[in-house]
């Protein structure tokens, strides 16, 4: 016989009918001590656990304050209210009434666990049918949280109920409130600019909404305020702040989500200094009011090209060293074929070394090879080991490498002593030190140095343009305002690719968490650099007219930057990821798992809008288009 799903049994009875019996709850559960006892207390929240013993029914209650330990007997609540006890479940939401006593067994790891609540008077508001996963306090304690990320973020408002994602959000409040607190002193005044906007130019795809009044156009969701903060400045507003939402169409990641939050910031009259001592101020008072640590300032500096050199990338994680060396000068005519071919063609042979990781196993510097290959991209990975001997061995016979030019390389150039590993790659630049950048993190992850004390580091000096394969033209390496440094404006013609601008990022232990720059603020200049992005006159006026229009009328220098508040957040809690510290994240594929958003509209709101959907393949794939406007490397190098 076929089987019939079982239907969840009908709890409804349990339910006090009519309006909760008791008065307001006298606190949270997080809150009983060894004081109050004696004291008649009344609690409301979630069961989190029952334990039946000894003819009593022990429940631990929950809610955002904590755990407390609620005793029932039939003695003190009767029968009737003693069996609705023994029916409870995880999550049903009670309420009680009791007085306060010490605890026989006390739970010294709980913050109420020398007391409990001997219940009197017992009322269900509401049951609850059983969860799709385990939300308990104890069991997320315990790590057996191994519910798919998919089947949580699904029931979102369960997962919320986990206190781990209850204090990342406490957190995260005490983040605005220390944020808004900063600002304050500091006389910003914080201004709400429009949601519904001209498309803003960050370099990443917008998010676009049809105008129903003017049939064919369309509003863009803001990339970042980024005009409306300088036309602020314009406005004589003189130094803004906004927390504010940001939106923009790409890849989603660990660290990124396509809606996110910006502490964005604008100041007139900014100077670099400025900008920095304000926002070395903010992270100070961050770490002092929710991590209760006081933070070193002012941040180290480090030029862009210098960050690409040392570290292979322009956002380097500087808890530790292993910097890049460039071991070329050693290979110099080793007969060597490939490193000959390469170092002739004004290519690097560069070299990490790893201290005292010369022990590490072939078959695990197999793994390591494969890594290179597959992951990070380089041809392969050759290695030198220095032996506690003092020995030098390499993985490549001193026939084909001779081991006079090895030695030099490990010792001379790379310094490495007895008992290190010597990692080497050979290429072109940049490829070959970003590849050796991506190896340094890797190998520092094997070895657990991504950990210990917070470093914050500023990297200045960006170049103002990228090549862009893609388009054949250069592009704004942070976006199209950003001031070319006044030293190389004459370059701006000749040798475009190598005009250092005044922007600058902040980075803290390898993640990008803010961006920014002093503004171009006069016409000339900014009629200069569209030029060298290739924007004609028309392009510039008919998307940044208003921009243009606006500093022909006396408009100060100005300089600012916006801080990813969630990846600040994220990294504050010891998260791994943005999911973490969001009420109601993205999933990665950009969909809103609770709600199911996107969805399809009908047929009125479409016709209302004039709009078609046009090739919609089944599940809703969008037939491919053409990219147009759409710049990835801009994109990535933006966030
Ligand atoms: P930028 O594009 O560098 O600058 O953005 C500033 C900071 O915002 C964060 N961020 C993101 N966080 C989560 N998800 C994303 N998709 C995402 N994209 C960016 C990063 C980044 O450092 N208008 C300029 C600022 C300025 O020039 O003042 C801007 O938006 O932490």
């Amino acid at each position: 016989m076929p089987e019939t799903p079982q239907r969840p049994a009908d709890r409804s009875h349990l339910v006090t009918p009519g309006r909760d019996p008791h008065s307001a709850r006298s606190g949270t559960c997080g809150d009983l001590r060894m004081e109050d006892t004696g004291d008649v207390v009344v609690l409301k929240g979630w069961v989190d656990t029952r334990r039946s013993f000894g003819g009593m029914v022990f429940l631990d209650l929950r809610d955002r304050g904590g755990l407390t330990q609620i005793v029932c007997s039939e003695e003190t609540l009767g029968v009737e209210a003693y069996e609705t006890a023994q029916e409870l479940r995880r999550e049903d939401v009670i309420s009680v009434r009791g007085e306060v006593t010490e605890r026989h067994d006390p739970n010294y790891e709980l913050a109420t666990g020398r007391v409990e609540v001997q219940a009197a008077e017992l009322a269900v508001l509401s049951v609850a049918e059983t969860p799709p996963f385990v939300t308990s306090a104890h069991e997320e304690r315990a790590g057996s949280g191994d519910t798919t990320e998919a089947t949580r973020l699904r029931h979102r408002y369960l997962d919320l109920r986990r206190p781990e994602l209850q204090e990342n959000l406490a957190l995260r409040h005490r983040f605005y409130r220390v944020t808004r607190e900063h600002f304050d002193r500091h006389d910003f005044l914080e201004i709400e600019t429009p949601v519904l906007m001209k498309s803003t130019p960050e370099g990443a795809r917008d998010f676009l909404v049809p105008s129903r009044l003017h049939a064919g156009e369309f509003y863009a969701l803001p990339q970042s305020p980024q005009t409306y903060k300088q036309l602020l400045m314009v406005g004589g507003l003189d130094r803004y702040v906004q927390i504010v939402k940001c939106f923009r169409d790409e890849d989603l990641r660990a660290d990124r989500q396509p809606e996110f939050t910006q502490v964005d910031v604008e100041m007139a009259f900014a100077t670099e200094e400025q900008v920095f001592e304000l926002i070395e101020g903010h992270m100070a008072a961050l770490w002092r009011e929710i991590k209760g640590e006081e933070i070193e300032t002012p941040f180290e500096r480090l030029p862009h090209e210098e960050a690409v050199r040392r570290y292979g990338t322009d956002k380097p994680d500087t808890r530790f060293g292993m910097e890049i060396q460039d071991v070329s000068r050693a290979f110099e005519e080793s007969g060597f074929r490939i490193f000959d071919s390469i170092i002739e063609a004004g290519g690097h042979v560069v070299a990490l070394v790893a201290e005292g990781e010369a022990n590490r196993s072939r078959s695990a510097m197999d793994r390591l090879d494969e890594h290179v290959r597959n992951e990070i991209g380089a041809g392969g990975l050759i290695y030198f080991k220095k032996t506690e001997g003092g020995e030098v061995e390499s993985s490549v016979s001193f026939d084909a490498l001779p081991q006079e030019h090895v030695e030099r390389a490990a010792q001379e150039e790379a310094g490495a002593e007895p008992g290190d590993l010597v990692l080497v790659l050979a290429g072109h630049a940049p490829e070959v030190f970003e590849q050796a950048g991506a190896l340094r993190l890797h190998v520092a992850e094997q070895m657990d140095l991504r950990e210990g004390e917070d470093q914050f580091l500023w990297v200045t000096d960006f170049p103002l343009l990228e090549w862009s394969e893609e388009e054949g033209r250069y592009a704004a390496m942070h976006h199209p305002f950003t001031a070319p440094h006044p030293d190389d404006l004459g370059k701006l013609d000749s040798a475009p690719g190598d005009v250092r601008s005044r922007g600058y990022d902040l980075v803290l232990n390898g993640h990008e968490i803010g961006g920014g720059s002093i503004r171009i603020h006069d016409r000339a200049t900014q009629e200069r650099v569209f030029e060298a992005l290739g924007i004609g006159e028309e392009e510039a006026q008919r998307r940044f007219g208003f921009l243009l229009e606006a500093l022909r009328y006396g408009a100060p220098p100005h300089g600012g930057i916006a801080l990813g508040l969630g990846r600040l957040v994220m990294l504050l809690a010891g998260a791994e990821s943005l999911r973490d510290v969001t009420a109601f994240p993205k999933a990665q594929s950009a969909r809103e798992p609770m709600s199911g958003a996107p969805s399809p509209v009908n047929e009125k709101q479409l016709r209302e809008l004039s709009l078609k959907t046009v090739g919609v393949e089944e599940g809703g794939k969008a037939p491919s288009v053409e990219d147009g406007d759409h710049r990835p490397t801009a994109a990535s190098s933006s966030s």
